[in-house]
């Protein structure tokens, strides 16, 4: 077995993204487009390159990858020209992978296909038909044969039609890549040095050309401007849903569905719409998610119920049966069994015991201006409605707080506590008036 680089153009600026951020660093579920294409070539290939350009550094600080090798293009003369600049590093006799930085959802499935095309052919590329071919490069092919690519600007009206395209990947021998390289031209519309002209090279040099058909328009889309990026998050987190649903989850509407990073489920929970999951999240069995909330890197456990119109946000561990109720925040807090946050408040770098009641409106206040600090709510407490726990505090087993107060001392175990102006009326009160 030969040695398999990976060779990722993504020297593109991408001016129809009208944005200061580089095509391939633009966001799609919650990592940038290059991400994805690196997975997938880090998976079948000993070695990647990554080609780029426009905004370089910024590319490789954000991606942060040391096994990647980065190879400037400095001008973009051609898709030609990019890989010959990775091809001065890597040896005449491995195999040579070509991907697209912003084409992010290419399976490996599809590039170990390809990459099995070559045990046959002295060159493998992908194609997909396409009911609307326009922009792509054709694949001309004769009795069947691959002969070359022809771009859409040299093509002329008879091949215009042809509806099988070049997605771009393709695989070859990287001695035979590297001559064919050397060897192109720019004469063509667009003055480029063409990878594509490298196929016509190949056929009339006799060399076999074999092709993989995908049937999956997605996974090789790529991401020129806003709108396909759109239509790729909404085709890649519809796929997800199918995936999630497919295991077990109810959804009570896939494409209201977005998951920006890992979800675990366990057996029988129901997610309802706009619910939006960021990074890890773990849900046991039985966990509800009601309308409206975002729930990002923590754990819910069997039985839970959130929202609606709850925020969970990174290393939170809501216990077994807890109801999380709407307009509730919780960060950086384990809540315990059977504990109840109804409504409209914010639970901070707490711990909540087990059976807790936290009425509405409840706010830990953990921030004091330069330092965060912890409160601490013992099992089976009750806190009433309105009260500021000023931490760092602890509420005993069993206490209760008065609805209204400000806790700024440890309340005991077992004990009411609260803190309150007194009530006080005064009669024959007259109300200001204007005159
Ligand atoms: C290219 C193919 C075309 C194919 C299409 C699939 C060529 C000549 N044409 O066309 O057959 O149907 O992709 O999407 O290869 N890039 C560089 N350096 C450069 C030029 C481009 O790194 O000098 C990178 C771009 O960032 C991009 C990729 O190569 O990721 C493709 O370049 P692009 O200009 O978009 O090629 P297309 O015209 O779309
Ligand atoms: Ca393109």
């Amino acid at each position: 077995m030969k040695t398999i680089n990976a060779i990722i153009l993504a020297a593109g600026k991408g001016s129809r993204m009208h944005s200061e951020t580089p095509k391939v660093l633009h966001d799609l579920a919650g990592k940038p487009l290059l991400e994805y294409v690196l997975a997938a070539a880090t998976a079948l290939a000993e070695q990647t390159y990554v080609v780029y350009g426009f905004g370089g550094e910024k590319v490789q600080k954000t991606i942060n990858q040391p096994e990647v090798k980065w190879v400037e293009q400095a001008q973009q003369l051609g898709t030609g020209h990019a890989v010959l600049q990775a091809l001065e590093q890597i040896a005449t006799d491995s195999i040579s992978l070509i991907l697209y930085g912003d084409v992010p959802l290419i399976s490996r499935q599809t590039l170990q296909n390809l990459l099995d095309k070559l045990n046959k052919n002295d060159v493998a590329l992908l194609s997909v038909n396409l009911e609307n071919p326009t922009g792509y490069g054709r694949i001309i092919r004769q009795n069947g044969q691959i002969q070359a690519i022809i771009e859409q600007p040299d093509a002329n009206p008879q091949q215009l039609k042809i509806s099988e395209v070049n997605t771009g990947f393709m695989a070859l021998e990287s001695g035979l890549l590297k001559t064919y390289l050397q060897a192109l031209n720019v004469d063509n519309a667009q003055g480029e040095m063409y990878l594509t002209d490298i196929i016509k090279m190949a056929a009339q040099d006799g060399k076999t050309i074999g092709s993989v058909l995908t049937e999956n328009q997605f996974e090789v889309a790529g991401v020129n401007d806003k709108t396909q990026l759109a239509a790729l998050e909404r085709a890649f987190q519809l796929e997800q849903a199918r995936q999630f649903m497919q295991a077990g989850l109810t959804l009570k509407d896939p494409s209201r569905l977005d998951c920006r990073g890992s979800l675990t489920f366990g057996k029988d929970c129901e997610i309802d719409v706009n619910v939006v999951f960021i990074g890890t999240v773990i849900l046991g069995d039985n966990v509800k998610i009601l309308p409206n909330c975002i729930i990002e890197n923590c754990k819910i456990q069997s039985g839970a119920s959130i929202g609606p119109f709850a925020r969970i946000r990174p290393e939170t561990d809501i216990g077994a049966n807890a109801k999380i109720g709407n307009f509730v925040e919780v960060k950086k807090s384990k809540i315990g069994a059977n504990t109840k946050i109804s409504h409209l408040s914010y639970i901070g770098d707490s711990t909540v015991g087990a059976g807790v009641n936290i009425g509405a409106g409840v706010i830990t206040c953990n921030f004091d201006g330069a330092k965060k600090h912890q409160t601490n709510i013992q099992d089976g407490a009750f806190i009433g409605s309105n009260s500021q726990l000023i931490a760092p505090v602890t509420i005993g087993k069993n206490a209760t707080i008065g609805a209204g107060s400000t806790i700024s001392k440890n309340a005991p175990d077992n004990a009411l506590s609260l803190s309150r102006g007194k009530q006080i009326s005064i009669k024959n009160w007259k109300k200001p008036s204007k005159n």
